[in-house]
Parts: C-alpha cells; sequence; structure tokens
C-alpha cells in the first residue's frame, strides 16, 4: 500500500492509503514520486466543478520522480533514471500526436466515449483528472504509473534540483504555449490575467517571444507583485481599478494586440454585473463556468488581435460577446497544453540559465499536509502561490 491524495466531494480531499501501482501494458513505467505539485486546475476538481470524479480518485498531474519499475517495451528508461512527467498522457503514434497536438492524442483516453458525449471529440487522457478524462490515478501520491512512458516522461540532468525542472510537467509548457498561442510579434503590448502560477509562466514566456510590455491583471497583491518583481510587467489590480478603462489607458485607446486569459473557469466575482449572474447560474446548476475573463479579453483586445486561452473551461459558456469577436475580426487559440512539444526546448532553456521556474514556489510541505494545502491554495491564504508536496520525505 502507498499514501495517496483522493477525492470525496467538494471540498473533501484526504491522505489515504491506496494499492500501489503495478505495470499493466508493457510501456508502463513505475515513477517513485519525490516532488509533485498541486495546479489551478486541481482546484477546478476541489470546488466541485468538474463532472466524472468519482470518490477515491487520486489526484494530481504535476509529478516527478525515479523509475522504480518499467515494462518490458520500453527502451528509453531504466531503473533508477529520474524522470518530469507531462501531464498529458499521449500515445505518439495516432495523427494527433505526430502532428505535436499530444493532448489530443486519439488512443490515450479509455473513456474517450464520456469525452465524445460532451465535446463532440475526446481529447487525450490526463493524469488524476476526471473519468471523461481517462479515470487515471494522479501523481499526488508516493507512487505513479506511467503509461506510454516512451514518450511522455523527460530524463533529467543530475545537476538540476526538483524544484528546477518540476513545473515542466506542466505550468512551464501552459505558460510557454499560451505566449506562442498569443501569436506575440516583437514589440506588441500583451495583457496577461490572472497572476496565479500560470499566469507567472505566461508573463516570463511573453517576454521571449519578444513582447514590447506585458501588462498583468489580478487582483491578490502577493501574485501582481511576483509579476512586477520576477515578470518586470506593469500590473493593474483589479480590486482597485476598472480593467477595461485602464487597459485602455495605456494603450491610447487601441486596446493590448495579445490577450492572455491565465484565469479560467473560476474568475472572481467581483462588481461586475456578468460575473454575479455567473455565480447565481452556478449555484442553481444553470451555468458550469464563470467566463468574465473571457469576455474581458474579447472587449479589451485590439482590433485584428490574438486572444490566448490557457485557463481550462468546462462545459457550455454563456453571454460570449460573439458579436464582437466576429466584427473585431479577432483570432482565439486555446488547448491543454501539449507539453510533450516542450520539454526539450524548455528543459534547454533551464540548463542555460534562462529562466530558473523555482521562483513561483512559496510552499513546500509533505504529502499529509496536502488537504490543508489545498484550502490555503485555494483561499490564497498565507502568500501562498505554488505548493510542492513531498510525497516520499
Ligand atoms: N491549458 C492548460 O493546459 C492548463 C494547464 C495548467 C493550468 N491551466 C489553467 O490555468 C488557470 C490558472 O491556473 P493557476 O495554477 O495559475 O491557478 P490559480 O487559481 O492559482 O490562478 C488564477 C489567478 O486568477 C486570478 N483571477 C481570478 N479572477 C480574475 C479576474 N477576474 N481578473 C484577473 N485575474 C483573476 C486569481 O486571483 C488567481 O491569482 C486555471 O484555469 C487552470 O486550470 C491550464
Ligand atoms: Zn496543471
Ligand atoms: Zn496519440
Amino acid at each position: 500500500m502507498m499514501k495517496a491524495l483522493t477525492w470525496h466531494g467538494k471540498h473533501d480531499v484526504r491522505v489515504e492509503s491506496v494499492p500501489e501501482p503495478e505495470i499493466i501494458a508493457g510501456r508502463d513505467v513505475i515513477v517513485r514520486i519525490t516532488s509533485t505539485a498541486i495546479c489551478g486546475s486541481d482546484l477546478h476538481l476541489y470546488d466541485g466543478m468538474m463532472p466524472t470524479m468519482e470518490s477515491g480518485d487520486v489526484l494530481g498531474h504535476e509529478p516527478m520522480g525515479e523509475v522504480v519499475e518499467v515494462g518490458p517495451e520500453i527502451r528509453n528508461l531504466k531503473v533508477g533514471d529520474r524522470v518530469v512527467v507531462p501531464f498529458t498522457i499521449s500515445c505518439g503514434t495516432c495523427r494527433y500526436c505526430k502532428m505535436g497536438l499530444f493532448s489530443l492524442c486519439d488512443t490515450s483516453n479509455p473513456n474517450a466515449e464520456m469525452a465524445r458525449k460532451v465535446m463532440g471529440q475526446s481529447p487525450a487522457g490526463l493524469f488524476g483528472y476526471s473519468h471523461m478524462l481517462g479515470g487515471f490515478a494522479g501523481g499526488q501520491a508516493q507512487y505513479l504509473r506511467v503509461p506510454f512512458a516512451d514518450v511522455g516522461p523527460i530524463k533529467v540532468p543530475d545537476h538540476l534540483t526538483d524544484e528546477q525542472v518540476l513545473f515542466l510537467s506542466d505550468i512551464f509548457p501552459t505558460g510557454y504555449m499560451a505566449a506562442e498561442n498569443a501569436e506575440i510579434g516583437p514589440g506588441d503590448t500583451v495583457a496577461v490575467w490572472g497572476c496565479g502560477p500560470v499566469g507567472q509562466f505566461c508573463i516570463q514566456s511573453a517576454w521571449m517571444f519578444k513582447a514590447g510590455r506585458v501588462i498583468a491583471i489580478d487582483g491578490v497583491p502577493e501574485r501582481l507583485e511576483m509579476a512586477r518583481n520576477c515578470g518586470k510587467a506593469e500590473t493593474i489590480d483589479t480590486t482597485k481599478e476598472h480593467v477595461r478603462e485602464r487597459l485602455m489607458e495605456m494603450t491610447n485607446g487601441q486596446g493590448p494586440d495579445r490577450c492572455i486569459d491565465a484565469v479560467g473557469t473560476e474568475a472572481h466575482v467581483g462588481g461586475s454585473f456578468d460575473s454575479v449572474l455567473d455565480r447565481a447560474k452556478e449555484a442553481v446548476m444553470l451555468g458550469t463556468d464563470r467566463p468574465h475573463v473571457l469576455r474581458e479579453t474579447i472587449l479589451c483586445c485590439r482590433k485584428g488581435g490574438t486572444i490566448s486561452v490557457a485557463g481550462v473551461y468546462l462545459g457550455f459558456l454563456d453571454k460570449i460577446p460573439f458579436g464582437a469577436f466576429m466584427n473585431k475580426a479577432l483570432t482565439m487559440k486555446s488547448g491543454q497544453t501539449h507539453v510533450q512539444r516542450y520539454l526539450k526546448p524548455l528543459m534547454e532553456k533551464i540548463e542555460k540559465g534562462e529562466i530558473n521556474p523555482a521562483f513561483v514556489i512559496t510552499h513546500t510541505v509533505s504529502l499529509d499536509e496536502a488537504p490543508e494545502m489545498y484550502k490555503t491554495f485555494r483561499d490564497k491564504k498565507d502568500g501562498c502561490i505554488k505548493v510542492v508536496l513531498k510525497p516520499n520525505a
């Protein structure tokens, strides 16, 4: 048996003893987890927004550790290797994997039929992220079974610490893909909604794509401070300023060239009429999401600009100003991150010292403290920005 963080319903996660994973397919490996993180995406599960979760599901999709067992078909990894594991499970050989669209893998979701009913087609299976997306046990546990391990995990050189490379599993590639999807050109003004861990990596990545200005938007003081200090961004505080008016002032009435939504479905309910309505509809189960930020990006973006949606949305969104989107000739790109595509190039940036992703970490605790830390992270208490768990410490 091993210790794992399990989901039991809204705001109910527990550390429990569960059976250790075993190799069940030739391309599996088992990883003993040394470090694993809590993600903003986990909060959608914690807050009970994501359908098809079952009591006892093991959470977590930002893991790394040491390979302790390899399946008979694995040639690229051996026992003792240190690896970071992408949150996307991808076969490497289907049409989508071949195009580099790893989060759209056609074969890794055994419950594809469930996803098809809701989305038309099924995206890839994800670790610890509902039965509709595969029902795979997650990595907030002492051990993790990694399917298709000849495609996903990347080996880590000895001289890099867990903290330097852990976020290759999700949030660094996610911020980077968000910046790439934003189609940033040299000198562009980029606005980033949300200064959580994902927003921080969007800001860092926007500069890598040669942005001229980065404007970061949030309402949490220490997150705005990190955006200014580590991200060299200008900031807008949603608790004190009107976002659209302020953005127009800052851009000569034009609006930002590129807008990145790094908030997603759980936008704060502010004073705005639409966000209050979202909350009310959600409370009576009439709405699945609170897409206030998505609306705001469409209304703020300059004509002919691009909106990149990294924040996760779940269902059928309401009151999207699609007329503005169409008439302003905007482009929108989105997706769960094709993590495998970015592992090597971003590992190189870390090795060269161009970035140390550890800057977002504010809390490092044992797995036993995970339930408490979910709450702290969700409520943004104690200056919490990113939590790293040590399940085997
Ligand atoms: N596309 C992907 O593959 C992928 C991967 C990881 C995370 N995500 C998603 O990215 C989003 C952010 O993740 P995170 O880990 O940074 O989460 P987080 O919850 O820590 O950060 C969200 C931030 O948005 C801010 N916010 C809320 N309402 C806002 C508003 N109206 N305007 C501006 N800011 C607002 C919050 O204060 C918070 O700082 C989540 O939706 C998560 O699911 C997507
Ligand atoms: Zn994540
Ligand atoms: Zn595939």
